[in-house]
């Protein structure tokens, strides 16, 4: 009875380690691959940010203002065009670190990932164009531009369900 109860205590302390290893391992992210899912959310955030002036815009929940359309539309447009290379290090899928929703999908699709960047690029050439041209020409350019964020994101994104 008391061996038992002995190795069972000796057991549930090995299994209590390796959990804690596990979790030690886990908040220990490479911090190369940290800084990069940082900077690609950071990224993701002021494309929230330009885009929701658009959008409050389109909804009629901002008064239209065609320079600060234009301001947001630019901003979206230049941003859509940097190169993201050092954002996606291979081992920074949310399969492999915490912190991320970005699904391993990337690293099995790049070429579907980089047409879904060309699709955002394009549209958001076409809502710079549009943007300053009035409430109704901006309107007509909203959902594409929206579009080409979920397209992405319903590909290569975790969804929060
Ligand atoms: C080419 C693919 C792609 C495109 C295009 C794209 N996204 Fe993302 N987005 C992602 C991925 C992947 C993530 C998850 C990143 C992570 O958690 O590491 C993400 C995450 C986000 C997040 C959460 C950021 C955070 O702080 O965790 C926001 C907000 C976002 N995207 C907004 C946008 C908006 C707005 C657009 C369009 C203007 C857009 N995205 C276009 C792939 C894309």
């Amino acid at each position: 009875m008391r061996t038992l109860a002995l190795s069972a205590g000796i057991a549930l302390t090995a299994a209590t380690l390796a959990l804690t290893s596990t979790a030690t391992a886990e908040s220990h992210v490479d911090p190369a691959i940290a800084g990069a899912i940082k900077a690609r959310q950071a990224h993701m955030q002021l494309y929230a940010h330009n885009i929701g002036v658009l959008g409050g815009m389109a909804q009629g929940r901002i008064d239209y203002d065609a320079d600060l359309a234009s301001a947001a539309a630019s901003n979206l447009a230049a941003l859509s065009q940097l190169n993201q290379m050092t954002y996606w290090p291979a081992g920074s899928d949310n399969a492999s670190v915490d912190g991320t929703k970005a699904l391993p999908a990337i690293w099995d699709d790049l070429p579907g990932v980089m047409a879904r960047g060309a699709a955002l690029v394009e549209a958001s050439a076409a809502m710079e164009a549009a943007a300053g041209g009035g409430l109704e020409s901006l309107q007509g350019a909203m959902q594409a531009l929206g579009g080409a964020c979920g397209a992405c994101h319903q590909n290569y994104r975790q969804s929060d369900n």
